[in-house]
């Protein structure tokens, strides 16, 4: 068989995509196209000629992904805040949306030397080891109650150990233990937080419902159980002017700034929009005067 045409082969995976229902199916066939060439995506214009094998690879990876297995289980990673981690079944994959919350935290940090961090509900362990990436001097920790999710964790850890970060402090733990990190009580300089939020029963996209570990993504109480526990131990934790960032469900841009706002100790109550304008992440202060 002869060598054909790259260029053709991406739009039959776009069109496959396309009639499966995925969302962004250029950009998913484009993807797995430069998964299997191993090049970057933005190198694919260089590779006018593939060979025939080539071709079948990629039409394996589209005929999953038209299955609507996620991109990311497929690729094998993820990226969020300057690094990549890796992903697969078992584990959250990061989405575009935390950046924002990662990125309110790193802006906290700005101007305080040796920071304390604490990220709750690590998954992958994305939001930690992106605050150990971009500051190297803050005292990481993270947890997590999920084994599954852990074991990922601690492989990227491992990873952006000896790729030369600062390695993460990383626990197996419940966020609604009321002693977790209670050797941190009032050092905490930030909390960064994107729990399962979802409300049970909701109306999701295959990749969601079928792949995502349900725990990572449901709550009870409407979606807010696990948030309160959330709360609670975010003010526990936070030293007066310390801050916190809670990622929430687009139905509770009122519900969880007002569960913030309960709590006395947490001051400046905000919340953020994600990047389709919807309310999407919480954020506070823990007040510097009792
Ligand atoms: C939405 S995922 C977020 C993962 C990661 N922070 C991210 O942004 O990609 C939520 C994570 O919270 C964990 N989790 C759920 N309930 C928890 C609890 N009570 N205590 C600790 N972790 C919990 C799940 O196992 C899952 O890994």
């Amino acid at each position: 068989m002869k060598r054909q045409p790259l260029r053709l082969a991406i739009l039959e995976a776009t069109r496959i995509l396309e009639a499966a229902g995925v969302e962004s199916p250029r950009n998913d066939a484009e993807l797995l196209a430069a998964h299997v060439l191993g090049v970057e995506r933005g190198r694919l214009p260089l590779v006018p000629l593939v060979d025939p094998p080539v071709i079948d690879a990629i039409g394996q990876l589209v005929a999953q992904r038209a299955k609507r297995v996620p991109l990311q289980y497929l690729t094998g990673w993820a990226a969020l805040g300057g690094i990549t981690v890796d992903v697969g079944p078992g584990v959250f994959i990061p989405r575009p949306e935390t950046e924002l919350v990662f990125e309110w935290g790193r802006s906290l940090l700005k101007g305080r030397e040796y920071p304390l961090v604490v990220d709750l509900c690590t998954g992958s362990g994305v939001l930690a080891l992106a605050v150990a990436h971009a500051r190297p001097d803050a005292v990481v920790y993270a947890v997590d109650v999920d084994p599954h999710a852990l074991a990922w964790a601690r492989h990227n850890a491992d990873a952006r150990a000896a790729a030369g970060d600062t390695p993460i402090r990383l626990y197996s733990g419940d966020v609604g233990d009321p002693t977790i990190f209670a050797e941190l009580d009032g050092l905490v300089d930030l909390v960064l937080c994107n729990p399962p939020y979802v409300p049970p029963g909701g109306d999701l996209p295959p990749e969601v419902v079928d792949h995502d570990p349900p725990q990572a993504v449901f709550a009870a109480d409407g979606g807010l159980a696990v948030i309160r526990q959330v709360i609670a131990t975010a003010a526990r934790l936070l030293k007066p002017g310390g801050g916190v960032a809670i990622e929430h469900d687009d139905t509770h841009g009122s519900a969880v700034p007002s569960l913030v706002a309960a709590r006395k100790v947490l001051t400046d109550v905000a919340d953020h929009p994600d990047l389709a304008g919807r309310p999407r992440f919480v954020t506070a202060r823990r007040a510097t005067s009792p």
